[in-house]
Parts: structure tokens; sequence; C-alpha cells
């Protein structure tokens, strides 16, 4: 589902260039819950950000399904994007001029899908507990409240691959929970491959699998039983 092969990033800034990530070779099967963890700093939002095509490695491969996508210009990065991938940052990036459930429904939209897209986004509103609040904006809304907004966005298309940065880290345990919860049960029932960047020792401990990072290196990759 996911390979990659000698992924790279560097960065040159005017005095030297900084390895970021030094040459990272993983394969994560289709429904496989993978957990990231390492220290800040170690590479693992650059990882995330590769895979899921937000910035282009400096060498190597990944491929989505079979499909390189390492070296794609912009709007074919943005079509396998739309198909494959689900995404859920610690910033919720909603469109503050859209109520929850036209969030929902955006990225259905984008993919020029028509039909049964607003029942299916009213469904996901009620999965994560918030259908009474699907016409409202997301100011009206708490921060688990706009966290959970923005997961049922990211799973609208059914996209095979769920990438989640930190989705918890700015939430309280009750809510951090149930985004766990709910990304769960994706993976689940959907068989989605969930790769989640986690710090938190617990959250990871529901995953499969554990790839550490550090300085850019896999330092660990334990299969969980
Ligand atoms: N655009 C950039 N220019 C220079 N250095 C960068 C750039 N982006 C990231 N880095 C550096 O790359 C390293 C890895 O960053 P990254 O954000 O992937 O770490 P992280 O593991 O996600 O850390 P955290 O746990 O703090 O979120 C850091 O040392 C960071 O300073
Ligand atoms: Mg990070």
């Amino acid at each position: 589902m996911i390979k990659v092969s000698g992924l790279t990033k560097s960065i040159a800034t005017a005095t030297h260039r900084v390895d970021i990530l030094r040459g990272l070779n993983f394969e994560i099967p289709r429904g496989q819950f993978t957990a990231i963890m390492g220290p800040s700093g170690s590479g693992k939002s650059t990882l995330l950000g590769l895979l899921a095509g937000l910035d282009s490695p400096t060498s190597g491969s990944i491929l989505l399904d079979g499909e390189e996508i390492a070296g794609l210009d912009e709007d074919r990065m943005a079509a396998v994007r739309g198909r494959k991938i689900g995404f859920v940052f610690q910033a919720y990036n909603l469109i503050p001029t859209l109520t929850a459930e036209e969030n929902v429904l955006l990225p259905y939209e984008l993919n020029g899908a028509n039909g049964e897209g607003r029942e299916r986004a009213r469904e996901l509103l009620g999965v994560v507990g918030l259908l009474g609040r699907a016409d409202h904006y997301p100011v009206q809304l708490s921060g688990g409240e706009q966290q959970r907004v923005a997961l049922a966005r990211a799973f609208i298309v059914r996209p095979p691959i769920l990438l989640a940065d930190e989705p918890t880290g700015n939430l309280d345990t009750a809510n951090g929970q149930k985004v766990l919860e709910i990304l769960v049960e994706m993976n689940r029932k959907e068989q989605a491959t969930l790769v989640l960047v986690t710090h938190d020792r617990e959250l990871a401990s529901h995953a499969d699998r554990i790839i550490t990072l550090r300085d850019g290196d896999i330092v660990a990759d334990e299969l969980r039983a």
C-alpha cells in the first residue's frame, strides 16, 4: 500500500545543508495502523508531508498503491491526494466561511463527485457526534469540535490512506480519546491504512506497529502483538 525507498529530504540554507530525512526504507501493508514516534525535530512531520505529497523529496521513491508520487507535478499530485489520502493535522484548517457540513463536503466536491455526498457528510457528522452542529461555522465550534469536523472531512471520500499528524495534540483527554476512537474505527471498518504521528505513548500503544525516527533515520521499527 505504501512503499518508501531511499527517501531523503535535505534543505539548503544560506550557510549549510540540513539533512532532515536520511534515506528511509519501509513498507506499510493495507489496513495497518502505524504510529510514527521520535523526538521533536526528528523528521516526523516532514515524512508525513512527503507521504501526503504536500512536499517533494530530495531523492527516493514513494509508491502509493504501486503509483509513484515522488516527482509528480502539482496537478497530478492533487488528483492522487483527492482519491487516496485523507489527512488530519494539528491545525484543523477548516474554511471559516463554510459551515461544518460544507467543510466536510468540500473534498467530495473537489473530486467532482455529486449525488449522495450530503448524506455521507451527515452520516460522518453523526459518527463524530456533531450532527446537531452541521450548520455551525468554525468560529462557533470549540477546538475539539473543529478537530472532529476535520476528521469527518478527511473521511468523506473514503480514502484508503489516512495520515494524521498529532491530531489530538491540542485536545483535552476526552476529545483526544474520541478522535483516536474515530481514527481506529475508520482504520478497522474501512480497512484504511492509518499513519499517525504522535508523542503520546498511550496513543501509540493502540497501533499495530511503531516506527521511531531520530535525526532523520529510523532507529526502531516494532510490530506489536
Ligand atoms: N523549511 C525548513 N528549513 C530548514 N529546516 C527545516 C525546514 N523544515 C523542517 N526543518 C527541520 O527539519 C527537522 C525536522 O522537522 P520536522 O518538522 O519534520 O520534525 P518533527 O519530528 O515533526 O518535530 P515535532 O515533534 O517538533 O513536530 C527539524 O530540525 C526542522 O528544524
Ligand atoms: Mg511535527
